[in-house]
């Protein structure tokens, strides 16, 4: 394969490089580095790297016409300042329809698109199944819908994944790396009941070689064990995993005005028409996520969420 990767140097981006690119396949990456570094992308032959915006069509023309690629997989998003609602515009619905426009031309094989599990709003029950109505409440969900949307309409070969909490490697947004960061400092924690489904990096990638194989269905697919658990219940995990030993109970905020108190994705869709189905545990996952973090550290963290009430120490 001839993979470009938009968003290439990001969690999940990086991941699949380092996955496909020893297997022999080309790979050219797009990326600004927005929430990323330049530097976890090897030089090497076999994969080119272009710094810049999908937001800029000469650009993502220009890289297309060069690479002629036959899959592409669309990972790039913005949404670390939940204020600026015009970045997120121009990444995650100009930048996509960039993207989908040269795709066409390239007469790329297949096209994965990467869709945050935000996209369902408040939902009315869960799991949410994948026919749930989308009804997102943040910038972040409403420009990955509205390029999600897109997508769909391309008559491209596409799929769309929407994807519950991956962890792995380089993982820099969320509960996991927020508190291992916040208690290896020393500093305070605060919780809340919300509820999220955490995906390992394995299972994540055990069904991308899935969904690019040849003849694969097509569509929306909910990416997900199905099965949530709590941020207290994250927050124990990593307590214990420090050998921290907690002298206060822990404070629980309410969920933010811009949260979701409960996101779990049904992926009984997915295990049907792609043969997948999670294999790695909630405990397992976050401890190899720990270890990880254990021998790497945590540089940065990002969030698409405003702080909660009570959120400051
Ligand atoms: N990791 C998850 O658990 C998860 C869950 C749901 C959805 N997603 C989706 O998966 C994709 C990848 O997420 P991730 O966790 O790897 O995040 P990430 O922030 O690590 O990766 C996103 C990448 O896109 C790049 N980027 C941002 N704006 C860009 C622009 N205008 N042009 C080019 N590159 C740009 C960033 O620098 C970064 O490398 C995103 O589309 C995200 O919405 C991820």
């Amino acid at each position: 394969m001839r993979i470009l990767i938009t968003g290439g140097a990001g969690c999940l981006g990086s991941n699949l490089v380092e996955t496909y690119l020893p297997q022999g396949h080309e790979i050219l990456v797009i990326d600004n580095f927005a929430t990323a570094r330049r530097e976890v992308l090897p030089d090497v032959p076999g994969l080119t790297v272009v710094c810049g915006t999908i937001a800029d069509r000469d650009l993502v023309d220009g890289a297309f016409a060069r690479f002629a690629p036959t899959h592409v997989i669309h990972s790039a998003a913005a949404y670390k300042d939940p204020a600026n609602w015009r970045e997120d515009a121009a990444t995650n619905i100009d930048g996509t329809i960039n993207v989908i426009d040269a795709a066409r031309r390239a007469e790329v094989k297949r096209f994965v698109n990467f869709q945050t599990a935000l996209c369902y709003g408040r939902p009315e029950r869960i799991p949410i199944p994948v026919d749930h109505p989308t009804r997102p409440i943040t910038s972040y969900g409403i420009t990955k819908t509205a390029g999600e949307a897109y997508v769909a309409i391309s008559e491209l070969s596409w799929v769309s994944l929407r994807l519950a909490n991956i962890a792995g490697p380089r993982l820099a947004i969320g509960p996991i790396p927020t508190f291992y960061q916040r208690l290896k400092a020393g500093q305070k924690c605060f919780c809340t009941d919300a509820v999220r489904d955490f995906l390992d990096m394995a299972d994540f990638l055990d069904l991308m070689d899935k969904v690019l194989r040849e003849g694969a269905p097509t569509g929306i697919f909910n990416v997900s064990t199905g099965i949530g658990h709590s941020i207290r219940d994250v927050l124990e995990a990593v307590t214990a995993h420090l050998g921290i030993e907690q002298t206060m109970p822990v404070p629980v905020v309410p969920v933010g005005a811009d949260d979701i108190p409960a996101v779990v994705l049904d992926p009984v869709r997915t295990r049907s028409l792609l043969g997948w189905e999670a294999e790695v545990d909630f405990s397992e996952t976050v401890r190899r996520m720990l270890c990880w973090y254990d021998a790497h550290g945590v540089s940065v963290t990002y969030s698409h969420l405003r702080p909660a009430p009570g959120a400051r120490p």
